[in-house]
């Protein structure tokens, strides 16, 4: 009896509602699959093939458009307004504001987060948050300013409910990103978190395996620029104990200050 009461539980939790038949039948009695057998498998790829291209084809006309204004943008203003005006993004229309880079446009030292979060939104400027707060700790701990750096992040607008960029998103901003490393020109580059360094990096690395690690990183034009990739200050905010690692990795920022 106890495993009758199982067995209907299981049924329910499996979405059986009706257990009467108009003709009894035995759900064991069925023919077996005869031995080496192809089953042909519902071909399901195929069958969303038409909405999977449609869906490449705006992503890959979006990023071309985002290389084109970054093309025409001569410098950090000129972008601003062409990031303002790029419609290739849904994420653009449930944010409140477009967080571009913030900072000195001809600072040595570029950081470079993942997106705005609901401060950011809500202000237009980035890393002004609880991580923003941290990240300004770190950056003086090596004796900088906020205003002596430029900061970005890898999306200029708030995923809904902060959610992780998708590869589509992060693959249509990009151009945005990259164009404003090449006008700012820093001596290096700062990579805060997984997906600031694999979107740059263009790899899938984690981030514990990436931290403290010096990664050149090629321009359009060819120019090499030294990164160093670093855990995100949301995540030492929620894992204070690895808060030394980072520690570690802003020493190593800063004795490469001194070296270029
Ligand atoms: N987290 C980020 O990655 N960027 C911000 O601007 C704020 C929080």
């Amino acid at each position: 009896m106890e495993n009758l009461a199982e067995v209907i539980k299981w049924y329910v939790l499996a979405g059986v509602e009706d257990i009467c038949a108009d003709e009894t039948f035995n759900a064991l009695d069925t023919p077996p699959l005869p031995e080496n057998k192809v089953v042909r498998k519902v071909p399901v790829v195929a069958a969303m093939r038409p909405a999977i291209t449609d869906l490449a084809q705006a992503n890959d006309s979006a990023r071309l458009n985002a290389r084109e204004l970054c093309a025409k943008a001569n410098n950090l203003s000129e972008l601003k307004k062409a990031v303002e005006s790029f419609d290739g993004c849904s994420l653009k229309f449930s944010a409140n504001s477009t967080v571009f880079g913030y900072g000195n446009p001809n600072a040595a030292v570029m950081f470079i987060g993942e997106a705005p979060g609901a401060d950011e939104d809500r202000e237009g400027k980035p890393f002004v948050g609880k991580s923003g707060g941290l990240l300004d700790k770190m950056i003086a701990a090596i004796g900088l300013k906020r205003e002596d750096c430029f900061i970005s992040n890898i999306l200029p607008w708030r995923p809904p409910g902060n959610r992780t960029p998708t590869d589509g998103e992060v693959a249509v901003c990009l151009p945005f990103l990259r164009r404003q490393i090449e006008l700012v020109d820093p001596k290096v580059i700062i990579l805060l978190g997984g997906s600031a360094a694999n979107a740059v990096l263009e790899n899938v690395d984690s981030i514990s395996s990436l931290r403290g690690h010096f990664t050149d990183y090629t321009t359009s034009q060819g120019k090499v620029i030294p990164t160093l990739s670093t855990y995100h200050p949301a995540f030492l905010l929620r894992t204070p104990n690895q808060k030394a690692k980072s520690w570690s990795d802003f020493m190593r920022l800063q004795r490469k200050l001194t070296e270029i």
